[in-house]
């Protein structure tokens, strides 16, 4: 088979996220096919990609060394999963987030696979045992997470079940690495990796700062947004403490861990963030205030382009 057929990457599904890594792939050179059962959901993408490609061409943000022309050029669209597998070194599934929706897709795949393809799930929630346990080809899946929006974001999560080779998650990351992103590979798997474990800790705790009253939505973002977040774009939290004690982290720790502990154990317990009373209500009522629902769409836009330029910043300084 010729070096382009090697090289072709599938993906099923061609929503939002499905065609980030679309772009992603093709940027770095690869040939890209996309699956979907719905055929309007193909030609939306074709049209969403086109207009994509442009805009970031035109704005100086397109990633690879290919014109936007030369990109869009690597990209093909099917309706049939068996041509989508065929010669395909890599697939990435990108399906709605159902359990069921994805157990059924991964038993289709499982009966077309070859020996050689690996599967990587975008899934955010699902660890990979619960969609691949029982499945013939279950060595060769695994999850490979991305955050949105990926084009701008470079980490991607690699999770692997406790049947996946450890060629299967050496391949992926090194495919991630050649697409520019910037894999961390969980040793085994866990609920939420390690993004969301992070996320929702922090989100519990902002939670009960705005249910006590102690401060409001927009405050509490700005801790964040104007205040911890400026060092995260940069550093990790325990470089943070690594650079801020005379002598390191275990320094720091040696200062500041009695504190860190008194704290902790003020937190009480988690909150219900599903129970739609009062606390719901109150968050969304302020986050509203901030953001009109008929202006999520323009505040999107704006992060976006907040991220190109930070993506710009960050290449700087590595
Ligand atoms: P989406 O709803 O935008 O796209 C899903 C696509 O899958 C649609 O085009 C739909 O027609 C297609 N589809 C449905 N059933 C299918 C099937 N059986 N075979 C082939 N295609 C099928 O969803 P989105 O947001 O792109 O999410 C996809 C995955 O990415 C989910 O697992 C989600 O958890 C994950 N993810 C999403 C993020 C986000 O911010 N939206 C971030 C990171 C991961």
């Amino acid at each position: 088979s010729s070096s382009s057929v090697q090289k072709k990457i599938g993906i099923v599904g061609s929503g939002l996220i499905g065609r980030a890594w679309a772009m992603l792939f093709a940027a770095a050179g690869y040939t890209v096919q996309m699956y979907d059962i719905l055929e309007s959901q193909l030609v939306t993408a074709q049209q969403e990609l086109d207009k994509e490609l442009h805009s970031l061409e035109e704005k100086g943000a397109l990633r690879g060394q290919l014109k936007a022309s030369e990109q869009l050029a690597l990209m093909g669209f099917t309706q049939q999963l068996e041509e989508l597998v065929r010669d395909a070194l890599h697939i990435q599934e990108c399906v709605p987030e159902q359990l069921q929706l994805k157990k059924s897709l991964y038993s289709q795949l499982d009966g077309l696979l070859g020996g050689d393809t690996v599967v990587a799930s975008s899934t955010s929630t699902f660890m990979p045992s619960l969609y691949s346990e029982g499945l013939q080809r279950r060595q060769q899946m695994l999850v490979a997470h991305p955050l949105n929006p990926p084009y701008f974001i470079p980490l991607v999560e690699i999770v692997p079940a406790p049947w996946t080779t450890t060629e299967a998650v050496e391949r992926t990351r090194l495919l991630m690495l050649s697409l520019g992103q910037r894999p961390v590979t969980l040793k085994r798997e866990i609920e939420g990796f390690a993004t969301n474990r992070i996320q929702y800790a922090i989100l519990n705790e902002v939670w009960r700062l705005v249910e006590s009253g102690i401060l409001s939505v927009a405050d509490v973002d700005l801790v964040l947004s104007q205040g911890l977040g400026l060092r995260y774009a940069l550093l990790g939290s325990l470089e943070t403490a690594h650079l801020n004690a005379p002598g390191g982290v275990a320094d720091y720790f040696k200062r500041f861990g009695a504190e860190i502990s008194a704290v902790s154990a003020t937190y009480g317990p988690t909150p219900d963030t599903q129970a739609e009373g009062a606390a719901l209500a109150e968050i969304a009522r302020q986050c509203e205030e901030l953001v009109p629902l008929a202006e999520l769409d323009q505040r999107r836009a704006t992060r976006d382009a907040f991220l190109i330029h930070l993506a710009r910043l960050k290449k700087q300084f590595e």
